[in-house]
């Protein structure tokens, strides 16, 4: 148990699926597990421990930002034994040749975030996800002839920015060709904590074009990126 998630301590996987809404969570668990049991539903942070043809995998909602990725990856890996965290979301797209319902692995992240300084004083605005876990990732989508692309990606504190073209000075100083709100701090503390991470997302929208993706089609290519990450699990 801890402040934020009732479970007992032998509850969660080795390896935890992790998308933004808990609601998505919970469809996770519904569509893609087998042996299904509901695991947290404090604060509504829903969590799910299952199997993905025989092998067991967990499922939780992480919610917005890095310090509510913090907390929920750090009780995990501390406490739970959780060695495997694969963020599963979505992120707006910095780069023309992002086009809506991509999917893209990242490869490095960059972030302004005080979320290392605070948690132990490592200013470096980069943090790189688990070699091994991405290697998993990139054949899983090779074996399934599903396309995955890779970059930099930008984990920002802040979803609506003043100067809404702001985008362009970390797409050019930082290569950073997407944004999304929390692979920094599941790295940082994965780099501490020496457990594996990786990031997964979906574009949703383009800050190039401002367009944005109709529910429909955010669902169809939801289902592409939770394929390549179940069929990694599978082969582990
Ligand atoms: N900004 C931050 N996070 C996001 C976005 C965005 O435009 N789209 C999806 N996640």
């Amino acid at each position: 148990m801890t402040p934020h998630i009732e479970a007992p301590s032998s509850a969660f996987a080795k390896t935890v699926l992790m998308p933004g809404d808990p609601l998505r969570a919970k469809f996770i668990a519904e569509h893609y597990l087998e042996n299904v049991q509901q695991v947290n539903q404090v604060r509504n942070m829903f969590a799910y421990t299952g199997t993905y043809k025989g092998v067991p995998v967990s499922v939780m909602g992480s919610g917005m930002g890095m310090p509510s990725i913090g907390i929920y990856s750090w009780e995990l890996y501390n406490v739970y034994g959780v060695e495997n965290i694969i963020r599963v979301g979505s992120c707006g797209a910095y780069s023309a040749d992002l086009n809506l319902y991509d999917v893209l692995l990242a490869d490095r992240v960059f972030s302004e975030s005080t979320f290392g300084t605070v948690q132990n004083g490592d200013p470096d605005p980069f943090r790189m996800p688990s070699a091994a876990l991405n290697q998993r990732l990139l054949s899983s989508a090779d074996t399934l002839s599903l396309p995955l692309q890779t970059g930099t990606v930008h984990s920002c504190d802040v979803f609506y920015r003043q100067d809404p073209d702001d985008y362009l000075r970390i797409l050019h100083t930082h290569h950073a060709v997407a944004v999304e709100m929390e692979a920094f701090a599941l790295f940082h503390n994965a780099q501490v904590l020496g457990k594996h991470a990786a990031c997964l997302l979906t574009v949703s929208d383009s800050l190039v074009t401002a367009e944005a993706a109709s529910a429909e089609a955010r669902q169809t290519a939801f289902t592409r990126m939770m394929e390549i990450a179940l069929h990694s699990i599978s082969r582990a």
